[in-house]
């Protein structure tokens, strides 16, 4: 079976971070989303992975490379405009050819492994979606069960969704998917819609199995799940749940674990955690931080307190000493901030 890895995308629901950097890149626990993806495909056998990537390819690919770190071959797919999942599919058929595979896209994240959900697939039935039970439907793809639990049909984001099962993001195809990415029309928001070439193969008398996921699932497309995934992968850590890494400096400051310091960062007369990923270079001065991502070379100084904020790569954040204002920021690159005092706020 080959890996098809969606990693195109505008990423429109993580601005300004997606501005300047790909959504599949930014860190969870100081590891890029992305690589746990590669690393979840190559856990069940998975080692011949196509990625398909869009105009943050270059960064994609500087990134994950040839994909042998993680002993799999990796080809990049071109896709020249975020057309649509089923696009993507259409794109990469020659690389993928007769042969089954598991789509997986790249901004998403689950606890398990994926054995349970490969096994036995060997695309002589047309599909096997996974899906999972959510809050908001309406916000995702949606499977209507018949009376004797198979899929009946799908909707993509139903205004009144039939049911609360979502379609997760990783679907196992075999070879008619091809014939049915060339079969439909673009959805109103002007997308070739997986979900429309899924019910595609249900109307042509396909079988589609499906499971229901039992551990987490996060689409990490939005400030608030992807930090809700920091923590739930934080919270894996062992021990006190602290761990900061050889060439990262802490004086005088008390780390709240779960939390993870990235080489080169310093963290001076601070609070950090519980739920912080420090990335490498990061600056923490005279603050108090909590539930929060700090990308590459981000800084905090005199500010009490920052909490359930994403800060992009060397954004610069600043309060003033002695004065407490609680606040929750999501900031692309290189932005700099003044919390309290009398500067402005420029995003750049
Ligand atoms: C896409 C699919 C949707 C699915 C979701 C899972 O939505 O279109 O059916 O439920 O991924 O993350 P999008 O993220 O493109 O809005």
């Amino acid at each position: 079976m080959k890996g098809l890895i969606l990693s195109g995308g505008s990423g429109r629901r993580l601005r300004p971070l997606t501005h300047t950097s790909a959504k599949q890149l930014v860190p969870i626990a100081n590891v890029p989303i992305l690589h746990y993806v590669v690393a979840d495909l190559v856990g069940v056998g998975i080692t011949d992975i196509g990625i398909v990537v869009g105009d943050t390819g270059n960064e994609v690919r500087a990134s994950v490379g040839d994909g042998s770190r993680w002993g799999a071959s990796v080809t990049y797919i071109d896709q020249e405009a975020p057309l649509g999942l089923a696009h993507a599919v259409k794109v990469a058929e020659g690389f993928l050819g007769d042969e089954p595979f598991a789509m997986y896209l790249g901004d998403n994240m689950f606890e398990d492994s994926l054995d349970e959900v490969v096994e036995g697939f060997d695309g002589s039935v047309a599909a096997r979606l996974l899906l999972a039970h959510v809050d908001d439907p309406s916000s995702f793809g949606v499977a209507e069960l018949a009376s004797d639990g198979s899929i009946a049909a799908l909707f993509e984001k139903p205004a009144e969704p039939p049911s609360d099962l979502a379609l997760v993001g990783v679907y196992l195809f075999g070879p008619r998917i091809h014939e049915a990415v060339r079969a439909i029309e673009p959805s109103a928001r002007g997308e070739l819609e997986i979900t429309d070439a899924i019910q595609w193969l249900l109307d042509s008398g396909e079988t589609v199995e499906h499971r229901v996921l039992d551990g987490w699932w996060i689409d990490t497309g939005k400030k608030d799940p992807l930090l809700a995934c920091n923590r739930l992968v934080l919270d894996r850590l062992g021990g006190d749940g602290v761990v900061v890494d050889d060439g990262a400096e802490v004086v005088d400051s008390t780390l709240v674990g779960p939390v993870v310091v990235a080489a080169g960062a310093r963290i001076l007369h601070s609070t950090v955690g519980p739920y912080v990923s420090v990335g490498g270079d990061c600056s923490i001065e005279r603050s108090t931080v909590e539930h929060s991502v700090l990308m590459q070379g981000a800084s905090v100084t005199d500010l009490d307190h920052l909490t359930a904020s994403v800060l992009g790569r060397e954004v610069e954040v600043s309060g003033v000493p002695g004065e407490s204002v609680r606040v929750s920021l999501l900031l692309g690159d290189h932005s700099v901030v003044d919390v309290g005092g009398s500067g402005g706020c420029t995003d750049g």
